[in-house]
């Protein structure tokens, strides 16, 4: 590492991703998670098939790109946390906007890592063949149920979980997150490649293509384009430090555009792919895909009890989603982290156990939110549900509006530009028009568009 890159008011040399490759990895690991895998399916054939697509492909153009580019910036021009990186480019106050995207991804680690859990209990039920055997789609629904009313299985998992994080994050910059993306993501890859091309090869696959891509602009309402919106940012992982600790540990000489490009692609593909793979699965029985945690806990154990080689499909399908959860948990530690190594002066150890433990504490009540506290709701919401929603439509947004705020009116455009083009120089001699993209993004489209979501959130329109 160059002297250049060691900010004065850090206290010890700062790590730093070991290769490009590396950090492709480990953004895309950050990226692609249970958004990709879960949610985007569902909502793509809830809201419009293809027309949804086209809707979420340029919220990704106009909105989220920019605000991952800002915070990836932030991050690298200042080589340090959130907290330290908004107050040295915003000045005092704007630390408290940092600290707030840092107690954001703290709160998403929580209630991720409590589903997640599930995800692996789902996996171990998996490997012994428990949820490929059903007879009946009611089974499924009642063996879901039982797991989940069982305090001890939400809690356990939610514990493991967060083990296998804190273990992983305990390696490090370079010898944990990098090294333990560089593994998963391309076996995250092979398998959902495996699943899409397995399910269209499936008997009535076109059926379920033709509900995923026929593109119904009926159903493109506004709150469709709304979810579109949130959905970009939670799957960025924007708004909540992540990026911006990622970017911190990225050398001033990586060209940026390769470096970030590639992640948006592998992120897109990956919801594509699940889109395709889910869905022709699900109606190669000719049943409807419903919606949220059925749709995995209990659709898909039932297909997979339906079709041929339904066990092997059931273990690789629920080790894809296991995976692609952990390198997206592991992202959103990692603010807390370096937070606590750059500004309270602590050693990685330390900071990392006690986010894990902190992480597990604050899941607790998401854990058992469909057992113990099952009857603690809030207008009929289950905790998780509620820790979600306060994230994806409260603090996520206002965490990348500050993000893109302070790039675009506190530190201003020339800036952002200038470090955009470090680490290729002929950036904007090469492609000119990038120059007004940005320049349009990061002013105008990406605030104004996040402002719109928030007065979605609050029930304005
Ligand atoms: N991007 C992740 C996903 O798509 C979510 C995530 C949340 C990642 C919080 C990091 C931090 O599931």
């Amino acid at each position: 590492m160059s002297k250049d890159q060691i900010p004065p008011d850090s206290p010890a040399p700062r790590a730093s991703w070991g290769s490009r490759i590396g950090f492709i990895f480990a953004v895309a690991g950050s990226a692609v998670g249970l958004a990709n895998i879960w949610r985007f399916p569902y909502i793509v054939g809830q809201n419009g098939g293809a027309a949804f697509i086209l809707v979420y492909l340029l919220c990704l153009l106009f909105i989220g790109f920019p605000v991952f580019i800002s915070e990836i910036i932030i991050g690298r021009s200042t080589c340090l946390s959130p907290s330290g990186a908004f107050r040295k480019l915003g000045g005092a106050s704007w630390g408290w906007a940092g600290k707030l995207t840092i107690a954001t991804g703290f709160f998403v680690s929580a209630f991720y890592s409590a589903v997640a859990g599930w995800i692996l209990g789902y996996l171990i039920e998996a490997v012994g063949g428990q949820i490929s055997s059903f007879t009946a789609i009611a089974d499924a629904r009642l063996h879901h149920q039982s797991l989940m009313e069982n305090p001890l299985w939400g809690l356990g998992f939610h514990f493991s979980f967060l083990l296998i994080c804190t273990l992983v994050l305990l390696l490090g910059v370079r010898g944990g997150i990098e090294r333990g993306n560089k593994i998963m993501m391309p076996l995250l890859f092979i398998m959902l490649m495996f699943l899409a091309v397995y399910g269209l090869m499936m008997p009535n696959a076109h059926v379920g293509l033709t509900y995923l891509l026929n593109p119904n602009w009926g159903a493109l309402t506004p709150q469709a384009f709304l979810m579109a919106l949130g959905q970009a940012f939670f799957t960025l992982s924007l708004g909540q430090g992540t990026m911006v600790t990622y970017g911190s540990y990225l050398k001033k000489n990586e060209n940026l555009m390769a470096s970030c490009v590639p992640v948006v692609l592998m992120d897109t593909c990956v919801s594509l792919l699940s889109a395709i793979a889910v869905f022709t699965i699900v109606f190669s029985v000719g049943i409807e895909p419903n919606a949220g945690p059925g749709l995995i806990f209990h659709t898909l154990p039932w297909v997979f009890s339906q079709i041929p080689s339904g066990h092997l499909l059931a273990v690789a399908f629920f080790l894809l989603v296991l995976m692609a959860a952990l390198t997206s948990e592991i992202s959103a530690m990692e603010p807390t982290i370096a937070y606590l190594i750059d500004d309270w002066g602590w050693k990685r150890k330390t900071a990392v156990l006690c986010c894990g433990a902190g992480a597990f504490l604050l899941g607790v009540p998401a854990a058992l939110s469909y057992s113990v506290l099952k009857n603690t709701t809030i207008s009929g919401m289950a905790i998780v549900d509620l820790m979600d929603l306060l994230a994806t439509s409260i603090l996520i947004p206002l965490g990348g509006f500050l993000a893109v705020v302070l790039a675009g009116w506190r530190w201003g455009i020339p800036q952002v530009l200038h470090h955009m083009e470090q680490g290729f120089p002929q950036l904007f001699e090469k492609y000119r028009w990038l120059i007004y993209y940005f320049w349009f993004c990061i002013k105008f489209s990406a605030p104004i568009l996040i402002i719109l979501v928030f007065l979605n959130a609050f029930g304005i329109f």
